[in-house]
């Protein structure tokens, strides 16, 4: 996908607002004196290194990078798992993080007049709002309505962002698991619903760009597949050191010739911090966490 022009920077960010949202969900403001220009699709490593046991970095989409009067702010919205995510929600104002980026590849933008999909599943929406923000700017408000929003989530509760992509002027749809508000069902199933219904009204919608948990991906990739409809999706899975070192965050990717001699592993894996995060769907083996 498209590479980073600006070079990432290893920092101290001093944390300016934590803010919940509820079912384990934050959103996490950082001040820095300066920071790269990052590109929807990019993600930072940050860890709380100052105090306390050291522990490996965790990787976070950029929900927000920009200026902030004379300094830089960058957000992230997360969602508690486990001990780095517990530790991260634990960052008080005032507390410093360090952080590291921006990392990866960024999302390639639609061709001229072809209309975008995104699409969330959990906290996976996080990474797509750069994008979102990308695609609305310079756009009349209508044009800003071309672009269609799929968000997903076990439960209504838990459904993040929302309010945001609105904000943007984009077309928002929801799915639950529980059906407590929006489509009853995954987000893959709205999907196909809206690809069907949209090329019914002659309103062909001709590229996606997905994040989430990686068999909701595999999903809506399928679902894509079969309504011929390109598909970008940004790669979650666990990553130790985000710039290529550990080869910790391999992949399986297809290749053209499967029967050619494999020189090195590298041959049919990529890295998804470095070769990604952001892949075209279609180059991918499917598959390796089932
Ligand atoms: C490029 C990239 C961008 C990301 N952006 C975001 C984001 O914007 N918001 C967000 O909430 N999360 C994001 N993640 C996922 C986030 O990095 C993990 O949730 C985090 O590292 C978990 O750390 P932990 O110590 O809390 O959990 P751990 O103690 O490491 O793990 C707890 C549980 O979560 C599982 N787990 C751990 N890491 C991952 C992972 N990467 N994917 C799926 N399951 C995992 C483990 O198998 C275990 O079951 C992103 C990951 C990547 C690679
Ligand atoms: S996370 Fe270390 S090589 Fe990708």
């Amino acid at each position: 996908m498209t590479p980073s022009a600006s070079r990432p920077t290893h920092q101290l960010a001093t944390v300016s607002r934590q803010e919940s949202l509820g079912e384990g969900a934050y959103r996490l403001r950082l001040s820095l004196p300066a920071f790269p220009a990052a590109s929807a699709g990019q993600f930072v490593m940050l860890s709380d290194g100052e105090n306390g046991e050291p522990f490996l970095p965790r990787a976070m989409a950029l929900y927000q990078a920009g200026r902030a009067g004379r300094r830089a702010a960058v957000e992230v919205v997360y969602r508690v798992v486990g001990q780095g995510t517990a530790r991260l929600a634990g960052a008080v104002p005032g507390q410093r993080l360090w952080i590291l980026g921006p990392l990866g590849r960024a999302f390639a933008p639609p061709q001229p007049g072809v209309r975008p999909v995104l699409v969330g599943g959990g906290t996976g929406i996080a990474s797509l709002h750069l994008l979102g923000k990308a695609l609305a700017r310079g756009r009349t408000a209508r044009a800003r309505r071309d672009v269609t929003v799929l968000i997903g989530a076990r439960t209504r509760r838990q459904l993040l962002c929302k309010s945001d992509f609105r904000a943007l002027g984009a077309r928002v749809q929801l799915a639950t698991d529980d059906g407590t508000v929006g489509r009853r069902g995954t987000v893959a199933e709205l999907l196909e619903n809206v690809l069907t219904e949209e090329a019914r009204r002659g309103r062909t919608i001709g590229m996606a760009y997905v994040c989430g948990p990686t068999p909701m991906m595999e999903a809506a990739w399928r679902v894509c597949e079969r309504a011929g409809v390109k598909c970008q999706v940004s790669l979650e899975g666990p990553m130790a050191c985000g710039f290529g070192v550990c080869l910790g965050c391999a992949v399986p990717c297809l290749v053209a010739d499967p029967e050619a001699p494999v020189r090195s592993p590298r041959d049919r894996m990529k890295l998804m911090c470095t070769d990604g995060p952001v892949f075209d769907a279609a180059t991918l083996a499917w598959g390796w966490e089932s």
